[in-house]
């Protein structure tokens, strides 16, 4: 089966006509190929910046054991559990829906990690990051930074407070958007497998049309970087509730970039 895309890396003025086209052609070759993905595709043409930067060949494994000679270790004297609220770290309160996002850290046979450092960042409710190369016309919001981090508890249990992130436009064609989502980093079960994946809020528009998000080819593998509502989570006259876990080995095992 020949596909066809376009490869020309210097693409932004690409439309997003051109790129859906480029992106529903790989999926109906990938639904007619019979093996099942669960990992971003590295060199996905419609993420044009993929294309000269992603790794041609296998990774250099590093000793754990020496690595982690060298390497620091968190603990619960280390993370100040104030720094699962994204909404206090300034004078006021931040712009935004505030929510709270929590799920359990699981390895692959269901097992909670426990005292895992899970690490978020995210752009404000304008979509707009705190960061020097982010300069497209959104406020900046002074009661936001946009980074938190915690440490699972016994459970593996991991818990943010914070406001719902805007979708922001990127230069990788032409009136391109992100898909609101937070950055999550884990460590795994050791210093050097650090993993970073986006979570993504239920029924976001722009998921058909956005090349990051399509790049993991398999729809059930994209399904388990979305979160879901759960109102238990929610609480009275404060914040909205959303569920995600994070599975870091097995089956159903979370995508994560850069492996
Ligand atoms: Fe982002």
């Amino acid at each position: 089966m020949t596909t066809i895309i376009n490869t020309d890396p210097d693409s932004a003025s690409a439309t997003q006509n051109q790129i859906n086209a480029e992106i529903a052609a790989i999926e109906t070759a990938y639904q007619h190929g019979g093996i099942e993905e669960t990992q971003p595709r590295l060199d996905y043409p419609p993420y044009r910046s993929s294309l000269l930067r992603h790794p041609t060949k296998d990774l250099h494994h590093a000793d754990p054991e020496d690595v982690e000679l060298w390497t620091p270790a968190f603990g619960a004297r280390d993370v100040h559990p104030l720094e699962a609220d994204l909404t206090i770290q300034h004078n006021g309160d931040p712009i935004g829906e505030r929510l709270i996002v929590t799920g359990r850290v699981l390895d692959g046979n269901g097992r909670p990690v426990r005292n895992q450092l899970v690490e978020v960042w995210q752009a404000n409710a304008a979509g707009r990051y705190v960061h020097k190369r982010d300069q497209h016309h959104a406020p900046i919001d002074p009661n936001f930074t946009g980074v938190g981090r915690c440490l699972t508890d016994d459970d593996g249990w991991y818990k943010f407070t914070t406001i719902k992130p805007g979708p922001y436009p990127w230069k990788n064609h032409n009136n391109a958007w992100r898909p609101a989502h937070i950055h999550f980093s884990l460590f795994g079960t050791e210093f050097t497998q650090r993993m970073i994946t986006q979570m993504y809020f239920p029924g976001d528009p722009l998921f058909a049309l956005d090349p990051i998000y399509q790049s993991i080819t398999d729809q059930k593998a994209r399904d388990r970087l979305v979160a879901t509502y759960d109102h238990d989570v929610a609480t009275h006259e404060w914040s909205t509730g959303y569920r995600w876990d994070i599975a870091l080995s097995g089956t159903n095992r979370t995508v994560f970039e850069d492996e």
